[in-house]
C-alpha cells in the first residue's frame, strides 16, 4: 500500500536544482523548478549513478555518468543511452512540508 511520507521542508528544496531525500527506505531525487517540486527515483535507469549528482536544466535532469536526460515531470527518458523511463512520485505540499506518495 502507498502512503504519504514527509521528506523535507519546502524551504529546504533548492530552487532550480536537485537534492537527494529518503522515503520508506528508498532514495529519491527531489527537484525544485519554478517554485514547483517533482520527485523521481534517484538512481538512473541506465547505470549506477545518482541523479542528485547530475545537472538540472529547466525540467530536464542530466545524468552525471553518461549524460542521459529525463523529464522530471513525467520521468520520460529523452535521449540515448537511456532505454527506460524513470519512476516519478506524486508530491503534496502541506503546511510548508513536502510529502511524497510512495
Ligand atoms: Fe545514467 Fe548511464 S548511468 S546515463
Amino acid at each position: 500500500t502507498k502512503q504519504w511520507i514527509k521528506v523535507i521542508d519546502l524551504a529546504a528544496v533548492p530552487g532550480d536544482d536537485v537534492v537527494a531525500v529518503e522515503a520508506a527506505g528508498q532514495e529519491l531525487a527531489l527537484y525544485g523548478v519554478d517554485g514547483a517540486v517533482y520527485a523521481t527515483d534517484n538512481i538512473c535507469t541506465h547505470g549506477h549513478a545518482r541523479l542528485c549528482d547530475g545537472f538540472l536544466e529547466g525540467h530536464e535532469i542530466e545524468c552525471p555518468l553518461h549524460q542521459g536526460r529525463f523529464d522530471v515531470r513525467t520521468g520520460k527518458a529523452l535521449c540515448e543511452p537511456l532505454a527506460a523511463d524513470i519512476r516519478t512520485y506524486p508530491i503534496r505540499i502541506v503546511d510548508g512540508s513536502v510529502f511524497v506518495e510512495i
